[in-house]
Formats: C-alpha cells, sequence, structure tokens
C-alpha cells in the first residue's frame, strides 16, 4: 500500500476517508476504529491496515489479511438508524462491495446470505459491523471489509470455497483503485440507506434465494428451501414439512441434491 500521504491523495475528496489512520500490521481495524469511535472520531474516519494479526469475521471466526494481499478496512458510522434496523448496513455494505469489484474488474460477484461476497459462487470477501446501542438506536456502528486482492484463505484455514478477486479477473487487479471505489461505493449506498432500492439490489444479488440449504440449530441440522428475504434482512425458509420460518442470523450452506417433499 501507500504511504499515509499518497494514500490521502489518492482517496481525496472521499467522505467515507475523512481522516485516515493506516496500519502495516495491527490485530484488527475493527478494534482500532471502535477504540477511536470512542474517543469521539467523526463519521467517516478509516482505519487501514496492510496485515492483520487477529482479524475477525462474522460469528468470532478468524480473518486472514497476509501482508500485502488484500483490502482490510473499518470504517467509523454514526447512523440515525433505529436498531432494528442495523442489518441494512450490512446490506449496503455487500452490495457496495459487489459493485466495486464489478467497476474495478469486469467479474460478476453476487452475495451468499448475508453478507459473503463471492465471485464464481466461492467467497472472496467479506463484511462485519459491529454497533453500540444507545435506548432502541445505535450510538455508532464500525463497518468492517475485508477483501482477498491477491490471495485466497487455503483450504485447510476456511470451512467454505474461497478465491481472491486476482484468480478471478482478466487483467491485474489494482489494490488501490479497488480501495477507492469500496468506499465510494459505501458512501453512495450509505447515502440512500433508507431507501427500496438498497433491498432491492441486495435481494438481486442473493444466489441463496432458491436454493436448498442447511444450517445448525443447537444439535440439529435444519435443512429449508431459501425462497425468500425480507427488508429486515431475515431469510424467508421453506422446511421440508412445509412449514415457513424466518432466519435472521446463521450461516447458511447451500444444498442443491436435495427435492421438495410435500405431505
Ligand atoms: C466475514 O465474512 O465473516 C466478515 C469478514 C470481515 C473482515 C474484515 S477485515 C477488516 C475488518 N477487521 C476485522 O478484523 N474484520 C473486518
Amino acid at each position: 500500500m501507500l504511504p499515509a500521504s499518497d494514500l490521502s491523495h489518492a482517496l481525496r475528496g472521499l467522505r467515507f476517508a475523512q481522516a485516515i489512520h493506516v496500519h502495516q500490521q495491527i490485530g484488527s481495524t475493527m478494534d482500532e476504529a471502535k477504540a477511536l469511535t470512542e474517543a469521539g472520531a467523526v463519521e467517516g474516519t478509516l482505519v487501514l491496515a496492510e496485515e492483520q494479526t487477529a482479524g475477525r469475521g462474522r460469528g468470532g471466526r478468524a480473518w486472514l489479511t497476509p501482508p500485502g494481499s488484500a483490502l482490510a478496512l473499518s470504517v467509523v458510522l454514526r447512523p440515525n438508524l433505529r436498531a432494528e434496523h442495523a442489518a441494512w448496513l450490512t446490506m449496503l455494505a455487500g452490495v457496495a462491495v459487489c459493485e466495486a469489484i464489478e467497476q474495478t474488474t469486469i467479474v460478476r460477484a453476487a452475495l451468499k446470505w448475508p453478507n459473503d461476497v463471492l465471485i464464481g459462487g466461492k467467497k472472496t470477501a467479506g463484511v462485519l459491523i459491529e454497533s453500540a446501542l444507545r435506548g432502541d438506536e445505535l450510538e455508532y456502528a464500525v463497518l468492517g471489509v475485508g477483501v482477498n486482492v491477491t490471495e485466497a484463505p487455503p483450504p485447510e484455514a476456511v470451512d467454505y470455497p474461497a478465491t481472491c478477486v486476482q484468480a478471478e479477473a482478466p487483467q491485474p487487479v489494482d489494490r488501490l483503485a479497488l480501495l477507492r471505489s469500496v468506499l465510494a461505493r459505501l458512501e453512495a449506498r450509505y447515502a440512500e440507506l433508507n431507501s427500496d432500492t438498497m433491498f432491492t439490489d441486495w435481494r438481486a444479488r442473493l444466489t441463496t434465494l432458491g436454493q436448498w440449504i442447511e444450517f445448525r440449530e443447537g444439535a440439529e441440522t435444519v435443512v429449508a428451501l431459501a425462497e425468500d428475504a425480507t427488508m429486515d434482512g431475515a431469510l424467508v425458509l421453506q422446511l421440508e414439512s412445509g412449514t415457513r420460518r424466518r432466519l435472521f442470523a446463521g450461516d447458511v450452506r447451500g444444498i442443491r441434491s436435495r427435492t421438495l417433499t410435500t405431505q
């Protein structure tokens, strides 16, 4: 990555690069961004790292950021948002990262519910939102984005198919151009947080819809058809029994081999 002075030049004019904190190596950009937020950092403060030694993903899983191979960033948000709508931040970030990949390369990106960014069915990027509440409102949120740009995690380190943007793109990927595009698309989508467009665009990118999926619930593995998604970010499922239910959080795995049994 460029030195901080060149980075601020490359990211000039972006609301989501109001103040830029660049680290060659850090535990997690999420922790640094949270500490800055709690010390009063303005919305749009950006924390970037070349390498994370304790990067994290959803569900407390580790997220690998080997030096110089990825985008690892966290942005401070102070949205005027009720806590029940926090999932909108995840949706907007997933859509924005897909759009940035498509703008910077010519590959098509999609989403696996709720927020895994896929190229060719393999995970390429992830989004993590961590927030603090004040009453029913979000006091702040830290939006984290990790993109595998030139290296994918080794298969033994993850339990899903993974890739990196460079492996899927026909041209060399410019990491700085991708960074600028991610930030630009995030702020554009953030500006229309309350709109139907954001939900419609998120839903349209969800490859999970129409798939048979399975997920763990306690000791059980539940199998269901992912029929639809709702404005609050939930998946609408039809269970094998025919019963419908919603899933608000968790990890789902697509399984294509089942057929619907009706009783
Ligand atoms: C996921 O798909 O599980 C979310 C991955 C989010 C990773 C990013 S990398 C930058 C930021 N810092 C972290 O420790 N995590 C997020």
